[in-house]
C-alpha cells in the first residue's frame, strides 16, 4: 500500500494541546484500517519562531513542504507576542494561498449528546457544509495608506474576484450539493450594498446553476443568512460564500450546533498538484491554554476529513473516517466530555477514549 507523507504543525496556545490527541486518533484509525501514514512534524509557523528569528517561517518552508500530500495543523496565532495580522499572514494565509488551496470545507453538524442553544433541535436538524472562498475575496493584501498622521489619513483595503477563482468555488459547492440527498445550495451574497463584487459574484452563481438543473439554488444577503442560521438551520444544505462572510458564518454554524470545540475543516487543492491542511476551525484559545481542557474534537475530526481526502473516494479510507466520526459520536453521549460541552473531562482524557473506540 502507498505511504502518505503529512506534514504536522502544532503551531500556537492549545494548537499544541489538540494535535497529540489528533494523531493518536489518525494512528489508531490508520492502524485499524491498515493504512500506512508517515508524519514529518515542523517546529515553526507558530509565535515562539517569530520571537526568536523575526519571521514565522524559515525562508525555504515551501521547498521543505511542498512534497507532502497534507499539513496537520492546529492553530497559531498569540497576540501578546506578535500581532495577528503578522502571525497569520506568515503562516497559515500563506499555504492556503501559495499551495492554492481554494476550497476551505467546514460541515456544520449537531451532534448527539451535544447540548444545542436553539430551541428543539435534535441531530439531523443542523447538517449542512459551509464551503469558503479560501484565496481571493476580502483577503487580499491590495491596497494601502496615505497622509498617515495627518487629519486627511486614508485607508484602503481591497476585495479581489476572479473569475476563475469565483467559478471554482461554485463549481466545487454544485458538485457537492449535487451529491447530497437534499441537492440544495445556499449563496451568501450583499448585492445590495457592496455593489460591485457581489453582482458579479451572484451572477456567476446563476451562470454556473444553469449547468446544474438538478441542484435548487437560492441566495440571501449576508445579514438576513446570519439571522436564518439562528432562526432556521434545517433549511441548510450547502452555503457557498466568499472569503470573509464563509468566515463568519463557519464560527456562527458550529456555536449553533452546540460548540466551535468540534468543528473541523479542510483547506483543499482539489488538483493535488500541492499539499492540502486540515485544522480546526478555531484558534489557539489563549484564555484556555495550559489547563488541557480545550476540546480535541475538532482537530480530531479534521484527521478524519484528512483520511477521506488521502483516500480519493476509496471505501476503505472513507471507512476510516466513518470510524472516527461514529467514535466521536459515541464519545459525545457517553463521555468524558470538555467543560465546552459542560463535562469535566481533559484534552488528554477525550482524545483517549476516542482512540479506545476506533
Ligand atoms: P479562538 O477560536 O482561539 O477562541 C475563541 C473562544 O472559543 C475562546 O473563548 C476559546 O477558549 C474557545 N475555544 C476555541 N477552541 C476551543 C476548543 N477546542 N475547546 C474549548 N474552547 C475553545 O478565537 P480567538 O480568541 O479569536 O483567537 C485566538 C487566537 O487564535 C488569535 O491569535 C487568532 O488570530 C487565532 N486564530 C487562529 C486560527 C487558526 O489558526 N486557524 C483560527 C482562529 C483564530
Ligand atoms: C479561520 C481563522 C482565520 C481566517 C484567521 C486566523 C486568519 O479565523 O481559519 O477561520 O480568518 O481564515
Ligand atoms: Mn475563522
Amino acid at each position: 500500500a502507498k505511504t502518505h507523507k503529512i506534514a504536522v504543525i502544532a503551531g500556537d496556545g492549545i494548537g499544541k494541546e489538540v494535535m497529540p490527541e489528533g494523531l493518536r486518533v489518525v494512528e489508531a484509525a490508520a492502524r485499524r484500517f491498515g493504512i500506512s501514514l508517515e508524519f514529518t512534524t515542523f517546529d515553526w509557523a507558530h509565535c515562539d519562531y517569530y520571537v526568536q528569528h523575526g519571521k514565522m517561517m524559515p525562508d525555504d518552508w515551501f521547498e521543505q513542504l511542498k512534497g507532502f500530500e497534507a499539513v496537520f495543523f492546529g492553530a497559531v496565532g498569540w497576540p501578546e507576542k506578535v500581532p495577528d495580522h503578522i502571525s497569520l499572514w506568515g503562516s497559515l494565509l500563506k499555504f492556503r494561498r501559495d499551495f492554492d488551496q481554494y476550497v476551505n470545507l467546514r460541515p456544520v453538524r449537531l451532534m448527539p449528546g451535544v447540548p444545542c442553544p436553539l430551541a428543539n433541535k435534535k441531530p439531523g436538524d443542523i447538517d449542512f457544509y459551509v464551503v469558503r472562498e479560501n484565496t481571493e475575496g476580502e483577503y487580499s493584501s491590495v491596497g494601502g495608506k496615505m497622509f498617515e498622521g495627518t487629519d486627511r489619513e486614508l485607508v484602503l483595503q481591497e476585495a479581489v474576484f476572479t473569475r476563475k477563482g469565483v467559478d471554482r468555488i461554485l463549481k466545487y459547492a454544485f458538485d457537492l450539493a449535487q451529491s447530497r440527498p437534499k441537492k440544495h445550495l445556499t449563496s451568501a451574497t450583499k448585492s445590495n450594498g457592496i455593489s460591485i463584487s457581489m453582482p458579479y459574484w451572484d451572477e456567476r452563481v446563476a451562470e454556473m446553476g444553469k449547468t446544474y438543473p438538478d441542484v435548487k439554488w437560492d441566495k440571501y444577503h449576508i445579514d438576513i443568512l446570519t439571522a436564518r442560521f439562528v432562526l432556521s438551520p434545517e433549511r441548510f444544505d450547502v452555503v457557498v460564500a466568499s472569503n470573509l462572510f464563509g468566515d463568519i458564518l463557519s464560527d456562527l454554524g458550529p456555536a449553533c450546533a452546540g460548540t466551535i470545540g468540534i468543528a473541523p475543516s479542510a483547506n483543499l487543492n482539489p488538483d493535488r498538484t500541492l499539499p492540502s491542511l486540515f485544522e480546526p476551525v478555531h484558534g489557539s484559545a489563549p484564555d484556555i491554554f495550559g489547563k488541557n481542557i480545550a476540546n480535541p474534537i475538532a482537530m480530531i475530526w479534521s484527521g478524519a476529513m484528512m483520511l477521506d481526502f488521502l483516500g480519493q473516494g476509496d471505501a476503505n479510507y472513507r471507512a476510516a473516517h466513518d470510524a472516527i466520526v461514529a467514535a466521536i459520536e459515541k464519545s459525545l453521549v457517553e463521555g468524558p466530555r470538555t467543560p465546552d460541552l459542560g463535562g469535566n473531562g481533559n484534552t488528554t482524557d477525550v482524545g483517549k477514549a476516542i482512540a479506545a473506540l476506533i
